[in-house]
């Protein structure tokens, strides 16, 4: 069964910068179900280091953004990207200490699935409450 994402233009936040990096994020999802079908668990580790480069970036862009136009539920989005973190750095560990391959396959797809989920739950979900408030960003 295919699990990958498509973007689609109901998606948007309505800023483009935080579309394209939520559309580099779909592609790390599809990364990780392709290299999972093709059982490539040498390769599936740079999808950490993927997940890792998207939190610094996008979570660190998006959390400046929201402070700047004075979004008022900033600190529990805040919670929920640290949340995210913390359960991704569980995942890797559990990966990387995996010593064998059956095992390594059930960590990433448990990893695959949850950055799916991740993705429909939080940035079609929680991220669209911000949308509204972007129309502060332009008159600063
Ligand atoms: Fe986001
Ligand atoms: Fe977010």
């Amino acid at each position: 069964m295919d699990k990958r994402i498509f973007w689609l233009s109901n998606m948007t936040v309505g800023y483009e910068p935080l579309d394209n990096e939520h559309k580099s994020f779909i592609e790390i999802i599809n990364d990780a179900y392709v290299l999972l079908a093709q059982k490539n668990l040498n390769a599936f580790g740079d999808i950490f280091l993927k997940i890792d480069a998207y939190m610094e970036r996008h979570f660190v862009h998006e959390e400046m953004i929201m402070r700047q136009i004075v979004f008022p539920d900033v600190m529990s989005h805040v919670e929920s990207h640290q949340k995210f973190a913390v359960h991704i750095n569980e995942l890797k560990k559990e990966f990387l200490d995996a010593k064998k391959d059956p095992q390594k396959e059930r960590v990433a797809a448990q990893t695959a699935d949850f950055i799916k989920a991740w993705f429909l739950g939080h940035t079609l979900s929680r991220d669209k409450i911000y949308k509204p408030y972007l129309v502060r960003l332009n008159k600063k």
